[in-house]
């Protein structure tokens, strides 16, 4: 098991690219099911959870393979089949139930375990089942495993009680070979939603809306094999506008959407950073001083919940009084704890955080909790004085792909250690 040091109190300088989106990369992966032809991504991240629906897909049969020298995957879902578990594997990241809505598209039927809660709260499934059923399909719970079968997917009309991300691609995928036409109302706007349509129209589908609350899909026969390079990741791109706010530091930010991180790009001006766009990116200054702000986090295009914990770090050490406020998950706070530790003064009132900024945090040994807790502890990492050790760094390698690389480049003291005293507790512990 590996651990990250970092020795804080560089400043950095120069210029960061940006991986494509994990959210649009696991669904595109999961979308290929849908055709019984060779699909291939293009820049696709590096990622743990990438390698682990890769897995899955491998395990229900299909050939999968992944050139890491050129961030290529190629996808062959001929031999696919619905009966080979795979429900370790879908246990192990819950992303991978983006599968259900591909499978039970293509076979008409599909059982896997039922995905578990995680750190950052329960994570229910009930808004992609109540999706199935209105196509049609039959659900049933059994022993920790979900089963939905349909003999054949009829389009219809579907309201989600929320715009959920994962609910709104599952019942896309669901909704795409069914027969006539599909309505999903309240959708998710998230633009790795928009991807994951651009990719399945590719491939020969019918599905309009993209960007708006309602998503009209007609169903067609067939899908064919598509190559698609996804769009850039807006969370790690933000992580890096922050990493310039909290070292106090001015770099250059390749591969953004402007678009996609309004809501960041807004916040971060609030505070007193200056942000030049430009093409394909954008220069960010946070040299300036930093002004306290409050922070609610909202379906997109609100303030994103997947940047909440890495703005707490860097309002951690803005004098003044910040308020974070999350709606999205219930219990996405477990890296307060961890900042604590690093003397961050930060109370929690409910849903909201009350932070009072102090000067400098302090180096100590902290557990990435999940996976954006983990990037927040590298960046308060960056800003304290002495040493700071991360444990548990699985997390953070699931959606970063190569950190600690493209932080030494700009400039940061941060290396990756694999403890092996840990591995050594582990193989006791398996034997
Ligand atoms: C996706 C992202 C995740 C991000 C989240 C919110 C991926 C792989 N993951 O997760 O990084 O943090 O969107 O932007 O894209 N809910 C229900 N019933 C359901 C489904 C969801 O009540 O059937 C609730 C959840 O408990 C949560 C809220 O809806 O409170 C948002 O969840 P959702 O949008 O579904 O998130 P994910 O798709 O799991």
């Amino acid at each position: 098991m590996d651990k990250f040091i970092i020795k804080g109190g560089n400043t950095l300088s120069g210029e960061v690219e940006i991986s494509s989106a994990k959210n649009a990369v696991l669904p595109i992966i999961a979308a290929t099911i849908l055709s019984g032809d060779k699909c291939t991504i293009l820049n696709c991240p590096m990622l743990l959870d990438v390698y682990v629906i890769c897995d899955v897909l491998r395990s229900l049969g299909a050939k999968v393979e992944i050139e890491s020298k050129n961030s290529t995957v190629n996808i062959d879902t001929s031999n696919l089949s619905d009966n080979k578990p795979c429900g370790d594997l879908v246990r192990k990241m819950r992303g991978s139930f983006l599968i259900m809505g591909a499978m039970i598209s293509r076979f008409g039927s599909f059982k896997i375990s039922l995905p578990g809660g995680c750190n950052i709260g329960t994570r229910p499934i009930d808004l992609h089942l109540k999706g199935f059923k209105a196509l049609g399909a039959k659900v049933k719970i059994d022993h920790g495993y979900v089963q939905v079968s349909a003999e054949k997917l009829i389009g219809d009309k579907i309201y989600l009680d929320y715009p959920s991300v994962g609910a709104t691609e599952n019942i896309i995928m669901a909704s795409v070979l069914a027969k006539g036409e599909t309505i999903i109302e309240n959708v998710a706007q998230e633009p790795e939603i928009g991807d994951l349509i651009n990719f399945l129209n590719k491939m020969g589908a019918k599905v309009k809306g993209i960007g708006t609350d309602t998503l009209k899909v007609t169903g067609v026969e067939y899908l064919h094999g598509a190559k698609h390079r996804p769009i850039y990741d807006r969370i790690e791109a933000g992580t890096f506008m922050i990493a310039a706010g909290i070292t106090r530091s001015k770099m250059k930010i390749n591969g953004i959407n402007h678009e996609h991180i309004k809501p960041v790009i807004a916040k971060l001006s609030e505070m007193g950073m200056d942000i030049q766009l430009y093409n394909n990116g954008l220069i960010i200054d946070g040299r300036n001083e930093l002004k306290p702000i409050d922070i609610k986090t909202m379906p997109y295009p609100g303030f994103p919940t997947d940047m909440q914990p890495q703005m707490m770090s860097l309002l951690s050490c803005v004098l003044g009084t910040s308020v974070v406020t999350e709606t999205i998950f219930e219990n996405r706070f477990m890296h307060i704890a961890e900042l604590k530790r690093m003397g961050a003064n930060i109370k929690i009132d409910g849903r909201s955080a009350v932070i009072e900024g102090i000067n400098k945090l302090t180096g100590a040994q902290v557990k990435a909790t999940d996976l954006r807790a983990g990037a927040a502890l590298i960046l308060a990492g960056l800003e304290s004085d002495g040493e700071t050790e991360i444990v548990d760094i699985y997390h953070i390698d699931r959606g970063y792909s190569g950190i600690e690389k493209k932080l030494g480049l700009l400039g940061a003291e941060i290396k990756r250690v694999k403890d092996s005293s840990l591995d050594e507790e582990l193989k006791v512990k398996n034997q």
